[in-house]
């Protein structure tokens, strides 16, 4: 039988659903049923803390480094009911140019004998596998990211995780609204995407929702504050995304520095906007940063659904040698896109049709397609 070993690694920021695709990649790869139908025996090796576990290794002595660990499905078994990544992950990038490595990760990808290296990712890790591809590396990727921003998938794992999280935080803090008749602002993540802050604001019936794609005027933020006390209300929650921001403002960003990706940590707009409301409204306001929250604890349902179907359908594309794709999600199918139609691009809201720019909210009418 043809023995054939593949790489797998996680990149980027952690989320929930992770670990539920690699255990279907290994049970996959691994399955001694597919093995005979396939004629082909496949190696899982799971190396560790993204693009960084390909960097610092001794091709020689792969096993002793700490960065590359054979996988099998005894050892993954369980892993599908926790969150973050068995594997480590970070946001290291071999094209960063302060520290430009791709030829050392080539190099190793290549001592190790990787047929194909499968990469869970979002934007930045996909770009990487893209890059990569280009230059002969094996790669296919698989969508992750609670910011559901990547191109050509309906689904990225991580998001129904996050919005659960959302949903039951705000249910928290609702009881603690009421009490003091009090409006609390919640900043959600998502960088540039407003999908958590919509879909999680819309699950949890924020009143108001601000998102990155839709500039927004304290004024009426603080007006629709007001209107809704006129009409009897105890508390408002407003939800607003990291990457908001006001008319004619420019996003808040935490600090300066970029990450190897190139990009600045946003955050810190959910507390302006408390001020800002305080302010105009004369109303006792406070806010809540969800941060990290929303990537941790063990993945919902759902999150273990699709990192099934994603981890099983990117070892069917490399059985069938369909190097350079993306797993995908796609009008309710698991399907495959080309990594050159990702690259580069964001999947953002739009607000013609999914946002209600005057009320600041979701929609409340659903468009017909077909007209
Ligand atoms: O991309 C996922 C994400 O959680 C974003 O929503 C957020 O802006 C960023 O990562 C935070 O990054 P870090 O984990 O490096 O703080």
């Amino acid at each position: 039988m043809k023995k054939s070993r593949i790489g797998v690694l996680t990149g980027g920021g952690d989320c929930a659903g992770l670990n539920p695709a690699l255990k279907w990649v290994v049970k996959t790869a691994m399955d001694e049923r597919l093995e005979s139908e396939r004629g082909v025996r496949y190696e899982v090796l799971g190396i560790h803390d993204g693009w960084k576990g390909l960097v610092d290794i001794d091709p020689a002595t792969w096993d002793g480094t700490g960065n590359i660990t054979p996988l099998n499905p005894d050892i993954v078994r369980t892993w599908d009911r926790y969150g973050g990544t068995m594997l480590g992950t970070s946001r290291y990038s071999p094209y960063d140019p302060q520290n430009e490595c791709s030829n050392l990760v080539i190099e190793n990808i290549q001592k190790l004998g990787l047929e194909a290296v499968i990469v869970l990712g979002g934007d930045g890790t996909l770009a990487i596998a893209t890059r990569l591809s280009r230059e002969g590396i094996n790669v296919i990727g698989i969508p992750k990211t609670i910011d559901k921003d990547l191109p050509e998938t309906d689904y990225t794992l991580g998001f129904e995780t996050a919005l659960n999280v959302i949903v039951e935080e705000v249910d928290r803090l609702r009881t603690t609204a009421g009490s003091h008749k009090r409006i609390f602002v919640i900043e959600t993540m998502g960088r540039n995407a407003g999908w958590l802050a919509l879909e999680g604001g819309e699950a949890c019936g924020a009143y108001i929702i601000l998102i990155p794609e839709f500039d927004f005027s304290f004024e009426r933020v603080n007006e629709l504050v007001m209107e809704g006390r006129r009409s009897g209300t105890r508390y408002e929650i407003v939800i607003v995304a990291e990457g908001a921001k006001p008319v004619g403002g420019t996003e808040i960003v935490k600090n300066e520095e970029t990450d190897s990706f190139g990009r600045k940590t946003l955050g810190g707009i959910g507390e302006i906007l408390a001020q800002e409301i305080e302010k105009g409204t004369e109303l006792e306001t406070r806010s809540v940063v969800l941060s990290h929250l929303q990537r941790g604890g063990a993945p919902c349902a759902y999150d273990r659904r699709m990192g099934r179907y994603f981890g099983i359908a990117a070892v069917d594309l490399i059985v069938n040698q369909r190097y350079g794709n993306m797993v995908a999600f796609k009008n309710g199918e698991i399907t495959s896109v080309p990594l050159e139609n990702i690259y580069g691009k964001l999947n953002l809201v739009d607000p013609r049709t999914q946002y209600d720019i005057d009320r600041y909210n979701g929609r409340r009418t659903i468009l017909d397609s077909g007209k």
